[in-house]
């Protein structure tokens, strides 16, 4: 579960998030949309611990955020996907997706597992979930965008953190790629929160459970996705 409570964001002078307060409750599956500008990476990057420049409570599973010290302890309850930056181009794609894994290895098995993969068939189960088992070996920079996002899913199948947190996973991606990717992060992680910043408001209203509009740094509403009117998509883009 997740409590925002009275977060706010200044940078710069300028407020970025006002007054945010939000519960989600373990399972749900929650998108936020808005307006580029709005906040909403802000609000991921203080969700995923890679901000602290707010003020307010954010409260993880019963703990106060900063109360998660280590990043281990951190990824066995987050774990992040998004547009770009998470995988490393230059290893083979088993070793990103064993990298969901370093959360539970010891510093010395994560060296060995660089030349020598330790729990393969972990990833490979994961990868095969994904239909990237084939994949398996190939450097990842020589993978397209869309088997890029799977190998990410695939990771986080790996890591299996309680909460799952997407900004804006599938925007660098075609419509079809976009589809099967937000089907396979719903399909296999169903067990998982998921909480997913998205720009396409047909994804959001036919794969979540509750959406979240955020402009201008304030939350102008939260609902169930079958609440959702034109009206209130006109004026969050307006
Ligand atoms: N490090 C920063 N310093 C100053 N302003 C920032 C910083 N990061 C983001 N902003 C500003 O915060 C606002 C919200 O940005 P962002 O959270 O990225 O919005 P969104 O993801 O909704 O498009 C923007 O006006 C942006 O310019
Ligand atoms: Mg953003």
């Amino acid at each position: 579960m997740i409590k925002v409570r009275n977060l706010n964001c200044v940078k710069d002078n300028q407020t970025i998030l006002k007054d945010i307060n939000l519960t989600i409750e373990k399972n749900e599956k929650v998108a936020i949309i808005g307006p580029s500008g709005a906040g909403k990476t802000t609000l991921f990057n203080i969700l995923s611990k890679l901000d602290e420049s707010y003020s307010g409570q954010i409260i993880i599973n019963g703990h106060a955020i900063e109360s998660y010290k280590d990043n281990k302890s951190f990824a066995s309850q987050i774990g992040v996907i998004s547009q770009g930056i998470h995988l490393i181009d230059n290893l083979k794609v088993i070793h990103n997706v064993l990298s969901g894994k370093l959360k539970d290895w010891s510093f010395i098995q994560s060296m060995i597992s660089l030349v020598k993969p330790f729990e393969k068939e972990v990833a490979l189960e994961a990868l095969q979930k994904v239909s990237m088992a084939e994949h398996v070996n190939k450097k990842t920079a020589h993978l397209s965008g869309g088997e890029k996002q799977r190998v990410a899913i695939a990771k986080l199948i790996v890591q299996n953190p309680n909460i799952i947190l997407a900004d804006e996973p599938i925007a660098a991606l075609d419509p079809k790629l976009a589809k099967e990717a937000i089907q396979l992060l719903i399909h296999h992680l169903d067990s998982k929160t998921i909480i997913a910043i998205l720009h396409q408001v047909d994804y959001a209203k036919e794969y979540f459970d509750r959406i979240i509009g955020i402009k201008d740094g304030c939350l102008v509403f939260d609902i169930q996705s079958t609440q959702l009117t034109e009206k209130m998509i006109g004026d969050l883009y307006a």
